[in-house]
């Protein structure tokens, strides 16, 4: 939540931030700004709305000098308004500043603050960080007479008064915070720092860039310092140099960033999120590449970093996420007890985090997260690491947070995620799942034979995503007969019950529409109150064990006038004589069902949402990187 940009070096610093602001717009979308540095004075521009918006102002006023910070905002304190939007002037232009996170202590330091004169003129918690910078600034680096005194310090000195102020201020925040700042008097230097919210910097030659994620940079340089918590950050043109809180100096490791950037444009597509819908046979296939050993009959991982030991005596799997990521933790519940026998329980993050359940030592956590750096999720790995559970990521962004504090894990490899509303993620996470099921399996009970039909049930599935596509045109069409509707449900049962909530969040989530999802049989339990005509019920009926029971729950609505939507395997008879619309998929055994029913619920909710005119990519009051509690 949230986007940060900066850069230093020998060109136009606004070129960088505005193009590395378009990247970060999924991170929120309320309103944007930029400060550079010209002729020893700061320029600061800023919108409500889109970036779209910023541009159009910069190009009336463009933006001058080599250095410089954009920021894109998700509201949180205070309403999107410009006055309320990042940059944040601190004292008498001392400090211009972006926030990424939460100041949860803002209201006692804004009052401390007011009484030593440094007054906010925001509703933000952020504008509270500048005016405390500025204050410890003025407190340490301000000659008697009054001035900003550059003259009474050593160049050496100078820089360590700055760092001493910030670190200063930096102490007295409580919350969390990717932070990124420039200084009227010291024109030369960026400073950030990062405690819970996501910042990288981008090593270029001459020239260096800060984001919230490696996605700006990109086009600019593969080589990026990915920032720890407590560690702060003195950016030059020519240099880096990291200080963590409590160690002083430490040497920063630059990695290699593997985005190219055609995985960060639309390439011809109209949205993100219908090129990423597509882009499902390549990511499933990179799901499942090398993990796949037939002469054992099981999955192969590379980062799980716990021993045979470890891995036989697990007696309890404990799966948690948030959102999109939760719904394939449900799938990932039902393959692994069926496929391991092995015991699990699937947690909201943001409610485990702070609960206390009874495990046993031998429980395992596995976080699941696209983005990597979703802070319930975040917690609720670290309140497990701090009981001695070993904990395992599941993620997409390589260097990610969670990726990085989780014991092991295991990489989506689906490539930037850019569309607001997940979709390939989730195909790629259920995908996991079942490589995972399949690798627990095989150490107990799952015979070689069983274990051989799964690998090759998986490696044919890039083919049935593929075919599940085809049902683009149908879900168009079906789309805009029942956009104009309020209320969907969305009912499927057993490994197709997170379908049917998927479907459901998908759809709420970009057109607006108010859609259930529910295990089929459930809702006659309440929600079928809600059945008229006007309420359409998708049903997710493919075959399995289940077939006839949710047949049978279809009955139940039309003998009640709701319109039915059935997705379907291929060679359906029944369920197509009771459906009034129906939207074909490939037959596949039931644990694959989830994720080749996942697809033409995704493009239904994508027509719906852009037949009702709605921004599918940057749904309103959403963001995709939920980095506040
Ligand atoms: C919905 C969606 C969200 C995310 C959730 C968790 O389409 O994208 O519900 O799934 O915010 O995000 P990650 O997976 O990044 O932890």
């Amino acid at each position: 939540m949230c986007g940060i940009v900066g850069y230093i070096g020998p060109y136009q610093a606004s070129d960088f931030l505005v193009e590395g602001l378009r990247r970060l717009e999924y991170r929120g979308y309320d309103s944007s700004g930029v400060v550079t540095i010209d002729d020893g004075e700061f320029t600061v521009t800023k919108s409500t709305g889109r970036v779209d918006d910023l541009v159009e102002k910069l190009k009336a006023h463009p933006a001058r000098g080599s250095i410089g910070l954009g920021h894109t905002r998700w509201a949180t304190h205070g309403p999107a308004t410009e006055v309320n939007a990042h940059p944040h002037i601190g004292g008498d232009n001392v400090v211009a500043l972006v926030h990424n996170g939460v100041i949860e202590n803002f209201r006692e330091l804004k009052q401390q603050l007011a009484e030593r004169g440094y007054y906010c003129k925001s509703a933000t918690d952020t504008e509270v960080v500048a005016q405390l910078v500025a204050s410890e600034i003025d407190a340490r680096c301000t000659a008697p007479n009054g001035a900003a005194s550059n003259a009474a310090f050593s160049a050496a000195d100078r820089y360590s008064a700055l760092v001493d102020a910030v670190q200063a201020a930096l102490s007295q925040l409580r919350g969390t915070y990717g932070l990124a700042m420039v200084f009227r008097d010291w024109p030369d230097v960026i400073i950030v720092a990062r405690l819970g919210s996501p910042l990288v910097i981008g090593v270029g030659d001459d020239e260096h860039f800060v984001a919230s994620d490696g996605s700006p940079l990109v086009g600019h340089t593969d080589r990026i310092v990915y920032l720890a918590d407590h560690e702060l950050a003195v950016v030059t043109t020519h240099s880096i140099r990291v200080i963590h809180r409590d160690e002083g100096d430490v040497r920063h490791k630059v990695n290699r960033l593997d985005i190219d950037t055609t995985q960060v444009e639309l390439g011809g597509f109209p949205h993100y999120m219908l090129k990423e819908i597509f882009e499902q046979p390549e990511t499933v296939t990179a799901a499942i590449r090398g993990r796949l050993n037939r002469d054992e009959a099981t999955a192969v991982f590379g980062g799980l970093n716990l021993t045979a030991q470890q891995l036989r005596s697990i007696d309890r799997v404990v799966l948690t996420a948030c959102g999109t990521s939760w719904h394939s933790a449900l799938v990932g519940e039902y393959m692994i007890e069926s496929f391991a026998r092995i015991p699990v329980e699937v947690e909201y993050a943001s409610e485990l985090r702070y609960r206390n359940p009874p495990m046993s030592p031998h429980t395992v956590l596995f976080a699941i997260t696209q983005s990597g750096e979703t802070i319930d999720t975040l917690a609720a790995l670290r309140e497990m690491k701090r009981k001695g559970h070993p904990t395992l990521a599941i993620c997409n962004v390589v260097g990610s947070t969670i990726a990085r504090e989780a014991d092991g894990g295991i990489y989506l490899h689906a490539g930037p995620e850019v569309g607001v509303a997940s979709t390939k993620a989730y195909t790629s996470q259920c995908v996991v799942m079942a490589l995972l099921a399949l690798y627990f399996g095989r150490m107990r009970d799952l015979s070689f034979d069983a274990g051989l039909r799964i690998i090759d049930e998986l490696a044919a599935l890039p083919k049935y995503v593929e075919e599940s596509l085809e049902c683009n045109n149908e879900t168009r069409r079906i789309a805009a007969k029942y956009a104009a509707c309020n209320n969907f449900l969305y009912l499927g049962r057993q490994f197709n019950f997170p379908t049917a909530l998927e479907g459901a969040l998908k759809l709420k989530e970009i057109s607006y529409i108010h859609a259930e999802g529910y295990p089929a049989a459930e809702m006659k339990h309440g929600p079928i109150a809600l059945v008229d005509k006007h309420t359409p019920s998708v049903f997710i009926v493919p075959q399995g064990g289940v077939y006839s029971k949710v047949i049978a729950n279809m009955e139940e609505i039309k003998a009640r006038g709701g319109p039915v939507i059935a997705v379907v395997d291929k060679d359906d008879s029944q369920a197509v004589e009771l459906a009034d619309e129906v939207i074909h998929i490939p037959t596949v055994p039931e644990f694959l069902q989830p994720i080749v029913a996942a697809i033409p619920l995704q493009l239904l909710a994508y027509h719906a949402a852009t037949f009702r005119g709605c921004d599918v990519d940057k749904p309103r009051n959403l963001a995709k990187s939920v980095t506040v509690e």
